[in-house]
């Protein structure tokens, strides 16, 4: 059958996500944008209309392979040019796998700004996994939660921010709210559920609080900020943009619930009150399932099912629904929960019976360190039960390691590095990523002299570990053993086409004494084997990998002062990204690029010139420039 299209125009909208009303990037007058939901298989279409008057824009399709469709990939710089402010682009790609995926932009920081739906891809057929561990059909829409983080300062601002020198360097500090499909609530935090609030009690983050963008807010804005107060705090009137999202469900019947963070920069914990989950899937593919657990740990560009099991004392109970909270973990405890409703009945005014479980808010600085360091060893242990599901004799796996030797390791030191300038930047090996006017496909597509198309030098694909301490700062290392300057770069790795690649994260100190932080790393193009991971410094020798069933993912995390280590097959020519997937950390230089088969991406398709319309591709293209 023919696919359908998809038409979305991207447009700033007002959007009141958390009550409080900000413009943002929305689809066809949405936030977040349109929910695509397909069959393994389909062919996905989808026309993007720019109607941004001020900048470009491209949609990316996070976890969605691109087997064969490179330009499709959505990523400004590296498959394509941002689209025009007035011109269409159509993205035309195979939903490769059933899996929970979700897409957002992928240029400047235009995620944070909002721009981002879900993406859910259904088994074509039923699996041998639904077989042994049995659901409920997830016909029509899938239950999913879209998970964000969202700060009241425009990505304007933010992006500004990052980029200033010495004292104009700012960081984006911790979001104001956290949203689930979209909504989350800045005030009421507590979410009341009588219709009142008591604005001195219930209020953790008044406008006339700590909040930054407070402090800012002219007479009017207060003004308006009492009346979004008095007007949407209630029960979250169920209307409003920032009500609670609810599911409903039905007793003794076991649900789905497909849980995606999309998040800037925040690590998340999911918890339903009344209820223990299974893990089932991670990143697309199922798991050893991973039963009792009290809730998951979610990291940006992670995604999971969990199986909904109802506690047995509550089959009996009087509740009719329950909270689900969305709390931030690892970091400074700043912003409150994001509040969802499970409701077990078809009464609209059907609450849960108490307040929503606390959650840590503002704790003194010490027992906050205490519980971050809770939090991140807890992640650890979350991401290190997780192994691959093994199908009963007779049915498709997926892909089983390739347990070759690697053709290829590559070693990648992240660490944070203070410019002379006074910028602050990430790098990797001491090469913070900077992305061309020319996009990486373009370059190979057309062949064009002068670019990374005959540019052979490459990234440094290691670090001199003898002359870097990780536990230190980068401007702290020892006199005599200082690592080469950090350099400023769009070079890429050159990949072979179907070579195995080992990938080792190293994880070091950033700027400030004593601190590392995590870091979701991401892959486009691929799914990879997530080998193992470890504390401070990998020593090939004594690192403990899982050669057995490690889980095929897209998004890895390095956990403080550690290392992780992947490994993936390169059969997918193209150009893609690897990178941090907090926002700010991306656009601070921290990812490189895997230029991957190149030879098969000279003339690729002729569907593919239209994504290289800017740079030395649309000169090539005008013959302005001699092609090599
Ligand atoms: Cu979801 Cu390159 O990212
Ligand atoms: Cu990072």
């Amino acid at each position: 059958p023919a696919p359908t299209t998809h038409k979305w125009n991207v447009e700033y909208i007002m959007w009141a996500p958390d009550c409080k009303q900000r413009v943002m990037v929305g689809i066809n007058g949405m936030f977040p944008g349109p929910n695509i939901t397909a069959k393994a298989g389909d062919e996905i279409v989808v026309e993007v209309t720019n109607h941004l008057h001020t900048e470009g824009v491209v949609i990316h399709w996070h976890g969605i392979r691109q087997i064969g469709t490179p330009w499709a990939d959505g990523t400004a710089s590296i498959s394509q040019c941002p689209i025009n402010p007035g011109e269409t682009f159509t993205y035309r790609f195979k939903a490769d796998k059933p899996g929970t995926f979700f897409y957002h932009g992928h240029f400047g920081m235009q995620r944070a700004a909002g721009l981002y739906g879900s993406l859910i891809v259904k088994p074509a057929e039923k699996e041998p996994f639904v077989d042994k561990h049995p659901y409920e059909d997830e016909d029509g829409e899938p239950m999913s939660m879209l998970l964000s983080d969202w700060w009241h300062e425009s990505v304007y601002a933010q992006a500004a921010g990052l980029d200033g020198k010495g004292k104009h360097w700012q960081w984006v500090g911790e979001p104001q709210t956290l949203l689930i499909n979209g909504r989350g609530q800045f005030v009421c935090s507590l979410g009341r559920s009588d219709g009142a609030c008591d604005r001195n009690k219930d209020y953790k983050r008044p406008c006339d609080g700590e909040g930054k963008d407070d402090r800012k807010q002219t007479t009017e804005e207060k003004a308006r900020c009492e009346e979004i107060r008095r007007s949407e705090c209630g029960p979250f009137c169920e209307d409003s943009q920032c009500s609670p999202v609810v599911f409903r469900v039905h007793p003794g019947k076991t649900y789905r619930l497909r849980i995606a963070s999309t998040t800037s920069l925040s690590a998340l914990n999911v918890q339903v009150q009344g209820h223990t989950m299974t893990l089932v899937e991670a990143d697309g593919n199922f798991v050893e399932p991973l039963e009792e657990q009290e809730g998951i740990d979610i990291y940006s560009g992670e995604s999971y099912s969990v199986l909904l099991n109802r506690k047995p004392d509550e089959e009996t109970a009087q509740s009719h629904a329950y909270w689900i909270t969305v709390r931030t973990i690892g970091r400074k405890h700043r912003t409150p929960p994001a509040l969802g409703i499970l409701r077990y009945t078809d009464d609209d005014g059907a609450w849960p019976a108490g307040p929503p479980p606390e959650t840590p808010f503002n704790l003194p600085d010490e027992e906050e360190e205490k519980q971050v360091k809770k939090e991140v060893s807890h992640s650890k242990d979350f991401a290190k039960k997780i192994k691959a599901w093994k199908p009963p004799e007779g049915y498709s796996a997926p892909p089983e390691l390739e347990a070759a030797n690697p053709d290829r390791v590559i070693t990648l030191l992240n660490t944070q590095n203070r410019l002379e300038d006074g910028d602050i930047k990430w790098a990797i090996n001491h090469v913070s990523l900077s992305l061309p006017a020319t996009p990486y496909l373009g370059a190979y597509f057309y062949g064009i002299a002068g670019s990374v198309f005959d540019d052979s030098a490459e990234p440094p694909a290691t670090y001199d570990s003898s002359r870097y301490d990780i536990e230190k700062p980068s401007d702290a290392q020892a006199p005599g053993a200082q690592p080469p300057p950090l350099s400023i770069s769009d070079r890429v790795f050159r990949i072979a086409g179907g070579a195995v690649v080992d990938v080792v994260l190293q994880n070091a100190n950033m700027l400030q004494e004593g601190v590392s932080e995590p870091h979701p790393w991401h892959l486009h193009g691929h799914e990879f084997w997530v080998l193992g991971y470890g504390e401070g410094r990998y020593d090939a020798a004594t690192a403990q990998l899982n050669m057995e069933d490690p889980p095929l993912r897209n998004t890895v995390v390095l956990f403080p002062g550690g290392w992780a280590k992947i490994r993936f097959v390169a059969d997918n020519p193209g150009v893609w990204a690897f990178h941090c997937h907090i926002e700010p950390h991306l656009h601070m230089g921290m990812g490189v690029i895997f230029a991957e088969g190149t030879e098969k991406l000279r003339g690729l398709n002729s569907k593919a010139k239209e994504a290289f319309t800017c740079g030395k591709a649309v000169k090539a293209a005008l013959d302005l420039t001699p092609a090599a």
